[in-house]
């Protein structure tokens, strides 16, 4: 049985008209996820451990970002170092040519947009990270998908993928009970699975000695827009948690890079090792799905972009996306919902499990 409710996070955010799903379609149906650039917002750009006093090059829509330290404090610059700081009259940096740089949760984050709008409340809370980073490498990774950004979060929220796609690492589609729940802000959505008797996580099955041949789940994405950084969490009964940080930072408008970190601390020897590194395996398998499908966004053609009404997640993503995007065109780039907020309780956090 499945089951799908769909509502906001927060009653004081109530869209006007936007109940009845059907409705929506239009919307739905109609987007292209290369046209949504979206702006005032900290990109996460690398691995706090990779940047050292050599300059990296990042990019976020195409804009240059070149990362290193100085005196051991991370900086952006939208040139080289080495090509001197004359004044380029870049809107994004201030008159050297520098963006608005945080680093947290061990993680290089660089603002995109109005450097006097940058801000610390703005950045996307992960409690299931070490707010000062410190993890073990095996824990981070790096992947890119040839795929608008967009394309890959709306692919990972619609999470009953995962069954036909992932089969081989998170176990196939049958399970006693489904249901899904979404929920929303202005700058956030929100998808919680539930499944009792689902056939076990062949990846548990082998590395965290699970026995029993089914399993309870629980797992939720949670998508900060703007920065399109999503959130993993799932929580396997009997078995272990997999807290994933699933960034897919818009290097060009149809290229994705993720420079990935999955907590695995509290799992045994194998399982913390291997999981993390999984990533590489279950990326080919989504970017098997979403690299052919990014370019048919980029040619006329009549064939309709007909999405599932019962993925009442995807569709939220689509319309909270183009909603963000409407009011950034219209010059409106506040924020109305705080990102930064924890958000430990709405992922079901087990918090004794991530006391730092
Ligand atoms: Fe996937």
């Amino acid at each position: 049985m499945l089951t799908t409710i769909d509502r906001p996070s927060d009653a004081r955010f109530a869209p006007p008209g936007r109940v009845p799903l059907p409705a929506l379609n239009a919307g739905v149906n109609n987007w292209v996820p290369h046209d949504l650039v979206m702006r005032d917002t900290w990109f996460p750009l690398a691995h706090a451990a990779g940047i050292g006093t050599r300059p990296v090059r990042r990019s976020v829509y195409s804009h240059p970002y070149f990362l290193w330290r100085e005196d051991g404090v991370a900086v952006a610059a939208d040139h080289h170092p080495n090509e001197g700081c004359m004044a380029r009259g870049n809107p994004m940096t201030n008159a050297f040519g520098r963006y608005p740089v945080m680093e947290q949760y061990g993680i290089v984050w660089g603002w995109f947009g109005n450097p006097d709008a940058a801000d610390p409340v703005h950045l996307p809370s992960l409690p299931f990270l070490p707010p000062k980073g410190g993890l073990p490498g095996y824990m981070t990774g790096t992947v890119r998908f040839d795929c608008s950004a967009p394309i890959s979060l709306e692919n990972l929220i619609d999470l009953t993928h995962a069954d036909f796609l992932h089969a081989n690492v998170v176990g196939d589609e049958k399970s006693e009970s489904e249901s899904i729940e979404v929920s929303w802000t202005s700058e956030t959505v929100t998808m919680v699975r539930s499944c009792t008797g689902k056939t076990v996580a062949p990846v548990m099955k082998f590395f965290s000695g699970i026995r029993q041949p089914t399993q309870n789940i629980r797992q939720v994405i949670h998508i900060y827009l703007r920065s399109h950084c999503a959130i993993a969490y799932g929580r396997f009964s009997p078995g272990d948690d997999v807290p994933l940080f699933h960034p897919c930072v818009p290097e060009t408008r149809d290229r994705t890079r993720l420079d990935y970190v999955m907590n695995t601390s509290n799992a045994g020897f194998m399982f913390r090792h291997v999981m993390p590194k999984a990533s590489y395996l279950v990326s080919r398998q989504d970017s098997s799905m979403t690299s052919p499908q990014s370019p048919r966004y980029m040619r006329q053609t009549k064939r309709r972009d007909l999405h599932s009404k019962f993925d009442a997640a995807g569709q939220r993503y689509r319309l909270l996306m183009q909603d963000l995007a409407a009011r950034q065109a219209a010059g409106d780039f506040a924020y109305r919902d705080n990102v930064s907020a924890d958000c430990g309780d709405l992922i079901g956090l087990r918090r004794e499990l991530f006391a730092f």
